[in-house]
């Protein structure tokens, strides 16, 4: 049995001026009937290729914890147990803290770590490639999934394989790990064709994390565990004691503990797959027209070519005529008109405004 364990304690901004600080993208409904969140815990309920999973385990902050509950109890989930992180202090004291709660009931735990803001549509591979990655786990691997890459993304991690895959979905072990590139670096890792996108899921024992991060981030053990030791349940949630956590440094667990590991595999994925990192990824994902024109809600384009048109609320109409490589984007209160290449820059708008008050 493998225990889900979900983070969704992002801000997403990105994707403003939907996603906002108090309502990030993660739980909205971006494609489809279900929210990001919705979809990421159904993947990693249903049984598919005899994978059996228990409940999952939630890591968020006290803002999101009733949009959760809500969320999680429409479409019939129960959770095993949602941790409220006191602050934001990115994925590595949060995937810790899952570590120890999770090793406290099984000291065989086996975690599924995923983000909550993913599409991956195929859940027959997404289920097979787990089963994969099972293997290497009993070897106490740190397995991730591999994505092949078709651009120098620089907001990705790219692993670095001893092989190539052979198509076999077998997990292949990794040479290093590499966070985040320099530009140059990601545009060399293209070329050199061994390399994979992280995918941002990961799959390893409890007990194997928890040793990886003595072994690379000493100094978080304590709090986290402070943190989880002195805990308060409260109405079905568990806080996280907010004194320790307060001390432990922002870090993501690709930083803290991915680059700098030795027993790492991954398990290449086939499957689609796409981050939502930004307008130009959901618009891909909505399944542009043949002019490369991709509307939602209210929202009517002519004589568009590569246009993105949302409107989010009943009662706004967006109407764009004559526009290329341009998203739009009206919510009630806020309008983000953009050209698609900027897509990345989207977040300055939110330190703009936030600089402004
Ligand atoms: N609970 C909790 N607490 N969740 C968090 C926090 C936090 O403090 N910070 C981020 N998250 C959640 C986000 O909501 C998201 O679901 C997930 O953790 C990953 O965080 P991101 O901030 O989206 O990471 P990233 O996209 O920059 O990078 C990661 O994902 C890439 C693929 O999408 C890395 O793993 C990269 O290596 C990877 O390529
Ligand atoms: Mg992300």
């Amino acid at each position: 049995r493998i225990s889900p364990v979900l983070l969704c304690g992002g801000s997403g901004t990105r994707l403003w001026p939907l996603s906002r600080k108090s309502y990030p993208k993660q739980f909205s409904r971006l494609l489809g009937d279900e929210t990001l969140f919705q979809a990421a815990a159904r993947r990693l309920t249903s049984t598919v290729n005899d994978l059996s999973f228990a409940a999952p385990t939630v890591l968020t902050n006290s803002d999101f914890r009733f949009i959760v509950t809500e969320q999680l109890s429409e479409i019939g989930i129960d959770p095993g147990a949602i941790l409220i992180e006191p602050l934001a202090r990115n994925t590595a004291p949060a995937v810790l803290a899952a570590a120890f709660h999770l090793v406290a009931q099984d000291e065989d735990a086996i975690m599924l770590v995923a983000p909550s803001d993913h599409v991956v549509p195929d859940k027959e591979t997404f289920h097979a490639a787990i089963k994969s990655g099972l293997e290497a786990v009993e070897a106490g691997q740190l397995v991730t999934f591999g994505i092949t890459p078709d651009r120098p993304e620089t907001g990705y991690g790219y692993l670095d394989l001893v092989a190539k895959p052979d198509g076999s979905g077998k997990p292949i072990k990794l040479n290093r790990f590499v966070e985040k590139p320099a530009a140059a670096d990601a545009v060399a890792m293209l070329s050199a064709g061994r390399f994979l996108w992280n995918a941002g899921i990961f799959l390893f024992a409890a007990k194997d994390i928890i040793a990886a991060f003595e072994t690379h981030a000493p100094d978080m053990i304590a709090p986290v565990k402070a943190a989880l030791d002195e805990a308060t349940p409260d109405l079905g949630f568990l806080r996280l004691a907010p004194a320790p956590w307060e001390v432990i440094e922002d870090d993501s667990v690709d930083y803290a503990v991915m680059e700098k590991a030795r027993n790492l595999s991954v398990v290449p994925f086939t499957g689609a797959w796409s981050d939502l990192g930004g307008w130009d990824a959901v618009w891909r994902e909505m399944g542009p027209d043949i002019d490369g024109v991709a509307t939602a809600g209210e929202a009517t384009a002519i004589h568009c070519k590569d246009t993105l048109l949302r409107s989010e609320t009943d009662s706004q109409q967006i109407v764009g005529i004559g526009l290329e490589n341009i998203m739009a984007v009206a919510m009630p209160d806020a309008v983000l008109v953009a050209d698609m290449s900027r897509a990345q820059d989207v977040k300055m708008a939110v330190a703009a405004l936030k600089a402004k008050g």
